[in-house]
């Protein structure tokens, strides 16, 4: 059995990740590190809760004799780390705890591998680092997507977190030759998003009937990933990815938030049966400070030297994450609510 350590395995993308890596991998042992804050959910791996392929610890990656601790017990073969502060609106109102998660948090668990390492001489050891396209910076309406070699220039605390992270593993990497490898993707999308998110606050306003908040005029774009298929990279860039290296991941579907909006509205109100139209609930509000324009991905390298194309449109995705959250309406009252945190208490108390 390989040993493989997942930071941040219960928030949106870790918890996808893990479901499809216990899946794909039958020779992985999970060890899932998160502190679970508001975003992390550790329900979400309720039925692995007992299985001895899986291992759920509660606790924090800033906490070196913790890594060090865990690093000894299971000799890991691999990082997969996911865990951050990932909402730019929650880091324009309380920047400090990305500085501290993102690049302290991401620093410590650097530090940790390469001693664990270079005290055991193995080589046998990966380390992905799962970073996003906002350190790049915007775009304009009409330039070319950003590639590997697009020189970093974030805009927000959290982008510029991440990207002072990103820094620390290629340092890792070349000044001592830790087995790092950098990912860069666009928007994820699809189950177990927190509805802090574009896509599922905008979903469950919906059902809600509550203001749908689109900022500025909507004009803004991204490109949108299905988390299914930021999964398969993942998972492809960590086993044939070269050390030292970036990919850029992305789905190839620009759009504006507008017509994001407009189309789950459509897609909501078909699937509900509603009379009235949901685009009435739109409403326009106060820009986001520093709000890039656009991002956009080129995904040339992960095609050409992982051998990764995104598998699923925009259209038939959205679709079913709105099923999905149709679907899960307790889930996501539990998460609204924190009442998750009596399970804990249970299990780990
Ligand atoms: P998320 O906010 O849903 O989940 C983050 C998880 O990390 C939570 O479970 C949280 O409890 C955990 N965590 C936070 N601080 C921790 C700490 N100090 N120690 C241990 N665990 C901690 O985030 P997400 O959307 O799943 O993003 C995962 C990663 O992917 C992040 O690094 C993010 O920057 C990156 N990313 C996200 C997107 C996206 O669209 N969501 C796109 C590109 C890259
Ligand atoms: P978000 O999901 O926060 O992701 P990110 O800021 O990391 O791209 O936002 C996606 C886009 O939607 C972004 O341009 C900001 C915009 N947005 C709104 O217009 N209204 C909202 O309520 C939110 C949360 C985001």
């Amino acid at each position: 059995m390989k040993n493989i350590l997942i930071t941040g395995g219960s928030g949106f993308i870790g918890t996808n990740f893990i479901k499809y890596a216990y899946d794909r991998y039958k020779d992985w042992h999970i060890v899932n590190l998160d502190v679970l804050t508001y975003a992390g959910n550790p329900m979400n791996h309720m039925e692995l809760a007992k299985d001895p392929r899986y291992t759920f610890i509660h606790g924090d990656i800033c906490d070196s004799s913790l890594l060090k601790q865990l690093f000894d017990k299971f000799k890991f073969n691999g990082v997969l780390h996911f865990a951050a502060e990932s909402h730019v609106d929650r880091s324009i109102s309380d920047p400090e705890i990305f500085l501290k998660t993102n690049v302290m948090g991401s620093f410590k668990l650097l530090q940790a591998g390469l001693d664990y390492v270079e005290d055991s001489g193995t080589s046998d050891f990966k380390f992905l680092h799962v970073s996003t396209d906002e350190v790049y910076g915007s775009l304009g309406a009409g330039d070319a997507a950003f590639t590997e070699k697009t020189g970093y220039d974030p805009s927000s605390p959290y982008s510029a977190s991440k990207a002072s992270s990103d820094h620390f593993a290629k340092a890792f990497f070349t000044t001592f030759g830790l087995p790092v490898v950098v990912t860069n993707c666009s928007n994820n999308y699809g189950p177990y998003q927190f509805p802090e998110k574009l896509i599922p606050l905008v979903i469950l306003n919906i059902l809600n009937k509550k203001p749908l908040p689109v900022y500025g005029k909507g004009e803004n774009v991204r490109d949108w990933l299905y988390v299914a298929d930021h999964c398969d990279a993942l998972a492809e860039v960590f086993e044939k990815g070269v050390s030292g290296e970036t990919y850029n991941i992305g789905g190839g579907e620009e759009k504006k938030n507008i017509e994001v909006v407009q189309k789950i509205c459509d897609l909501v109100d078909e699937k509900t049966g509603a009379v009235k139209s949901s685009r009435d609930l739109i409403t326009f509000v106060k820009d986001r400070p520093g709000h890039d324009l656009r991002y956009a991905i080129n995904c040339d390298k992960i095609d050409h030297e992982i051998g990764f194309t995104a598998k699923h449109s925009f259209e038939q995705a959205l679709s079913q994450t709105i099923d999905w959250y149709l679907g899960h309406m307790d889930w996501v009252r539990a998460v609204q609510t924190g009442e998750y945190k009596k399970w804990i208490n249970k299990q780990y108390s």
